[in-house]
């Protein structure tokens, strides 16, 4: 956070199966597993792509939700599929050692491209809705505290969860 390529709107991506992309999603991935993440957004590694990748086999801050996929999604859209939103605790890869309590919508529907091009899309609810969300609007400059309602549910993850071994993402 304070990176200026972070307030950025990323380019669509334009070509598929490519190199580049293969090894730009290396070094998304290569990052998220080094620091531990939920997902991770192109600009946060310094490419200014519509590309995000995410996925958890198991979160200790969302010990009920279901697994999400690993995921590759390019040039993403998201449509909200019902009015409720729902508000969660975020942290993020580029706000380390910080959490906040951030509204989203509750039921969407995503579509984009995987990595070869081929299109998909995917009705989602909850935890897998909400990383959906938080790694999209990275690709519109939105780091999550922009989104936080009120401040005082902002602060460090250690003071916030004493005891508890959070990851960011
Ligand atoms: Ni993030």
């Amino acid at each position: 956070m304070g990176d200026p390529r972070l307030l950025l709107v990323s380019d669509l991506v334009t070509a598929f199966g490519t190199p580049e992309l293969q090894a730009l999603l290396q070094d998304m991935q290569d990052t998220m597993a080094a620091l531990d993440g939920a997902g991770i957004a192109a600009p946060q590694i310094g490419v200014l792509k519509r590309v995000v990748i995410f996925g958890a086999e198991y979160n200790p801050r969302y010990p009920e939700a279901d697994p999400v996929p690993f995921t590759v999604l390019c040039n993403p859209v998201i449509v909200p599929l019902s009015e409720l939103v729902e508000d969660g605790w975020e942290g993020c890869l580029s706000v380390p050692g910080l959490r906040g309590l951030v509204p989203r919508w509750r039921d969407i529907r995503y579509s984009g491209f995987d990595q070869s091009g081929a299109p998909f899309e995917r009705e989602v609810t909850g935890f897998h809705a909400r990383v959906v969300q938080h790694e999209c609007d990275h690709l519109d400059g939105i780091l999550y505290p922009r989104r936080i309602r009120d401040l005082t549910q902002f602060g460090y993850t250690d003071v916030l969860f004493p005891g508890q071994d959070l990851v960011d993402d």
